[in-house]
């Protein structure tokens, strides 16, 4: 069954938009590279969503939206991302587009879809596309994947590269330390990065490197860096939007929360309850009466 349904706004419980702004292509986020090189452009603001009413929200906000694979740990408080699939990031990514009219919405391959051969990306690649109405796809890694990334650019699949902390590779890098701080691994990221970038990526997430290496890699390729705990060096920014509105105790160093969410939930959870409790909720202004 096809998620790609556009959300009506007779039945949407959120207000509907009154002058939706035209979305953003991929080929205009990809140019954005030479617009802040010759001081015309903005960095990209780039926010993970999950949800439909998450995306309606952050979108007027955002160049990007992105459907990480993240959601295994925030929405179904998975242990890490490597059981998340196909089938969960076509519901969400589809949720994702019926909430947004302006943001490039961009959806994570998850781990196992995309890296036995180009042909699996593919596939997999064309099944989110299609199920959704998402513009591109993620997919971690660098050297190993450019012949991905170029099968999937050259056959009209735009695709973001991530580099660095890769976390589907979690079971090999054992843990989600910051990457880079020996030279041959900064060696190899940058390599990752051109690799990825000369194969055709429209924009490439750098994750988890100490400054040097996020300066290296801007300058070094052709299209925009979107930094992770990367540092403010690179073309644009990316935070799980759960993060940065401060849902969660623990975060990772290079998150700033902008809200602290968790404590006005439970905060409000908390009123609830004791309104039920004491029985003064529901009041007479949320009761029906019987028509006189
Ligand atoms: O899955 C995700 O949310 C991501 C971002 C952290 C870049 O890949």
């Amino acid at each position: 069954m096809s998620t790609t349904y556009t959300i009506d706004s007779s039945t949407s419980r959120a207000t509907p938009v009154s002058a939706p702004m035209k979305r953003l292509t991929v080929p205009a986020v990809k140019r954005r590279k030479a617009e802040i090189a010759d001081g015309r452009g903005e960095p990209l603001v780039m926010l993970t969503a999950y949800t439909v009413r998450t995306a309606q929200l952050l979108d007027p906000h955002c160049d990007l939206l992105l459907v990480g694979d993240s959601l295994g740990q925030v929405v179904y408080g998975l242990p890490s991302t490597v059981p998340v699939t196909l089938d969960m990031m076509a519901a969400h990514g589809a949720a994702v587009v019926r909430g947004s009219f302006h943001a490039v919405v961009v959806i994570d391959m998850p781990f196992g879809s995309y890296e036995a051969s180009p042909a699996q990306a593919f596939e997999s690649a064309a099944f989110l596309l299609k199920q959704t109405g998402a513009a591109a796809v993620k997919m971690e890694g660098g050297a190993a994947m450019a012949p991905t990334v170029a099968f999937l650019s050259e056959r009209g699949i735009p695709v973001m590269g991530h580099v660095g902390l890769t976390p589907q590779a979690v079971n090999m890098l054992g843990g989600y330390g910051a990457r880079g701080r020996s030279e041959a691994e900064a060696a190899k990221i940058v390599g990752d990065a051109r690799a990825v970038a000369e194969a055709g990526a429209f924009a490439v997430v750098v994750e988890g490197v100490v400054e040097p290496i996020a300066i290296e890699i801007t300058r070094a390729i052709d299209c925009p860096t979107i930094g992770i705990g990367a540092s403010a060096q690179c073309d644009g920014q990316v935070l799980v939007a759960e993060d940065m509105l401060g849902l969660f105790e623990r975060t990772p160093r290079f998150v700033k929360r902008f809200d602290d969410l968790a404590a006005r939930i439970g905060d409000a959870a908390g009123r609830y309850a004791a309104e039920v409790r004491g029985r003064a909720f529901p009041g007479p202004e949320q009761t029906y009466a019987p028509r006189a």
